[in-house]
């Protein structure tokens, strides 16, 4: 069984590298790779596998997960410029990729290891990521 905890958050970023010219940056990135960065609406959701607590009816209380992405994904993420605010993506370009892997191994180190953990991110309404460690 999974239950799932959604949320959301917006950023800004560019995708580009640094090794590249800005006029190939552009030919494989497009507008992400516009040089004043712009913003995306991302939404996510968290979903945890596992059984049913006899006790308390819970998979897991989704207070706990909500608790977990606010922590570690709205505070370090939300309002941000993902390029130059955040550590993260210093050396790593935050692509919409990259970012779920970023976001699966933060909730990962805090999550019971008795649970499964798998998210999907929005950047876009089309454009859509599923990771779950692999
Ligand atoms: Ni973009």
């Amino acid at each position: 069984m999974k239950v799932c905890r959604r949320a959301t958050f917006n950023a800004a970023h560019r995708l580009y590298r640094k090794d590249w010219s800005d006029e190939k940056n552009l030919s494989i990135f497009g507008k992400c790779s516009n040089p004043n960065f712009h913003g995306h609406n991302y939404t996510l959701e968290v979903w945890i596998e596992g059984e049913i607590d006899q006790e308390t009816g819970y998979l897991i209380d989704l207070k706990i997960v909500k608790d977990l992405i606010n922590e570690e994904v709205q505070e370090r993420f939300d309002h941000r410029n993902l390029n130059l605010d955040c550590p993260e993506f210093a050396n790593l370009n935050p692509t919409a990729e990259n970012i779920a892997v970023v976001i699966w191994d933060l909730l990962r180190k805090r999550l019971d290891p008795k649970y499964g953990l798998s998210i999907k991110l929005w950047e876009t309404q089309n454009n859509i990521i599923v990771y779950d460690g692999k």
